[in-house]
């Protein structure tokens, strides 16, 4: 597919159809202006004819012998997000007719200047399928060969060509973020995952360490050992590192929650709760989706990531309730709930992070239901020790339309995992238990500055958000990249 963009008014570019955004109250203004005098007296009779109006997201199709437009209202506050969400809608209309040449306009004036990265990366985010598996393939569209992105205020050089590649770079590693989570367990094993970080070091040039098998047992990752004792699959823990061309202004550690598959273990989930647990490696799609695009933004700093992954499964040599841990770092913590599993695996990756003693460590983890409990399907639970840096990914998030909500590190509650016969115990007491899996994890941080993110709600849409399918969204990788490269 062919990306360029164009300063040129939309009556002088070709196309099978055009995609215009437009603010509220100026339905046929703004870029409609562009149109040809007989393209915009027809969309003046539909809005006429319809009484169109164009609050987020509203659209109005109208049909010319040159090619097709959309209008795509956008409300009154036009930002990044509300251009995402327009572009998003070319998806459809595009599948609709089988559109060949694609044109869509980032706006007129300099909101197309600022935001007509936004425009593409909704669109190819909510272009994404997942239909490997779909027997019926004789309707498939593949899209448009090409898109225009018009804007009379563009200036397309190389510039604006590097906004276009850090962008498809960017989408590229979130839709291979979602490959991850909605392939199926069966072949998404824990080695699938040191698979991808393989290939991922080898075409971005990064540096990757595996620890399976004895390795594991010697460097102490019994978490990891523990969760994968009642599962076929062996676990690993896998490491990606990234180091800037120029001198690393610091150094940050991410950690994924890799499980690949989360059955409970002997506390084995109701089937219903089981139905979508493939997704409980999406922390470690995220950040392998960040490793994926890392060299390309290049930030200035030095990224140490680690994934945590194994298979939480109920064989015979599966782990018992009561059965307990004794980490790297000496803490040693009480299974009560096999099912809590995400943090026990997590402790490893989180000791071997803080042993860096980096400037931040990161970790993103689809860890309790609770948490959507509290936040629903849309927001993510933060959490950590340093406000600064949890601040940070806030609003870096916002920036790039993922919510993130802090929770407080309730200190008292470190009463509820305190165990009777480990220094603490997997679960807490039934309330606050986001919070409780946070304080659980905090014991393997140490003194440094860390942020958690509980991811169970975003993570995953049980069904469609704006540009995203069902299925996995790639949650965090936008995050991630976009923190990393304001250091
Ligand atoms: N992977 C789950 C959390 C989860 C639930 C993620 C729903 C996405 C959607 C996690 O391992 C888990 O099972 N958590 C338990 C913790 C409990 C046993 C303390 C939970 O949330 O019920
Ligand atoms: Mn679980
Ligand atoms: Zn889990």
């Amino acid at each position: 597919m062919n990306i360029t963009v164009s300063k040129k008014k939309l009556k002088d570019i070709d196309g099978d159809l055009y995609v215009i955004p437009v603010a509220s109250g100026s339905e046929d203004g703004g870029a409609v202006r562009e149109l040809g005098a007989e393209d915009r007296a027809l969309v003046s009779s539909r809005i006429d004819a319809t009484g169109y109006k164009a609050g987020v997201g509203k659209t109005l199709g109208v049909q010319s012998p040159r090619g097709d437009i959309l209008l795509v209202g956008t409300g009154e506050d036009r930002t990044a997000e509300t251009f995402r969400r327009a572009g998003a809608k070319a998806v459809a209309a595009c599948a609709a007719v089988r559109v060949s040449r694609l044109v869509i306009s980032a706006g007129s004036g300099s909101v197309a200047k600022k935001h007509f990265g936004a425009v593409l990366e909704g669109y190819l985010l909510g272009a994404y399928r997942f239909d490997k598996y779909k027997a019926k393939k004789d309707d498939h569209y593949e899209g448009p060969k090409s898109i225009v992105i018009a804007g009379t205020s563009l200036t397309p050089g190389s510039a604006t060509k590097a906004v276009i590649d850090r962008t498809r770079k960017i989408c590229g590693a979130v839709c291979m973020a979602r490959d991850l989570i909605n392939e199926t367990s069966k072949v998404k094993t824990p080695n699938y995952l040191v698979k991808t970080a393989k290939r991922i070091a080898r075409e971005e040039n990064l540096k990757c360490e595996v620890w399976q098998g004895q390795r594991l047992v010697k460097e102490k990752m019994n978490g990891i050992i523990a969760v994968s004792a009642g599962s076929e699959e062996p676990g690993a823990l896998i490491k990606l590192i990234y180091k800037p061309k120029t001198k690393a202004r610091a150094k940050v550690a991410l950690v994924g929650k890799g499980i690949t598959f989360d059955s409970g273990g002997l506390s084995l989930k109701p089937s219903k709760s089981m139905e979508w647990m493939k997704q409980d490696m999406s922390g470690a799609a995220a950040v392998l989706g960040c490793m994926q695009a890392i060299a390309a933004v290049g930030p200035a700093v030095e990224v140490h990531a680690y994934v945590a992954a194994a298979e939480n499964m109920p064989g015979g040599k599966a782990q018992k309730p009561g059965d307990i841990i004794e980490y790297r770092n000496g803490t040693t913590a009480e299974v009560l709930n096999t099912d809590a599993e995400g943090r026990l695996v997590l402790a490893d990756a989180l000791c071997l992070a803080s042993e860096l003693k980096p400037d931040a460590i990161i970790d993103l983890a689809t860890l309790t239901g609770a948490c959507m409990v509290a936040l629903g399907s849309r927001v993510a639970g933060i959490m950590g020790t340093d406000q600064t840096l949890v601040n940070a990914l806030i609003s870096k998030g916002e920036d790039v339309g993922e919510a993130l909500w802090q929770l407080p590190l309730v200190e008292e509650y470190n009463s509820d995992i305190r165990s009777m016969n480990a220094d603490i115990q997997n679960i807490g007491g039934g309330y606050g238990g986001t919070i409780t899996a946070a304080l659980f994890l905090q014991r393997f941080v140490g003194d440094n500055a860390w942020a958690h993110l509980d991811i169970a709600g975003p993570a995953f849409a049980e069904k469609p958000v704006p540009y995203a399918a069902r299925g996995g969204t790639g949650f965090g990788v936008r995050t991630l990249l976009t923190y990393l490269e304001s250091l």
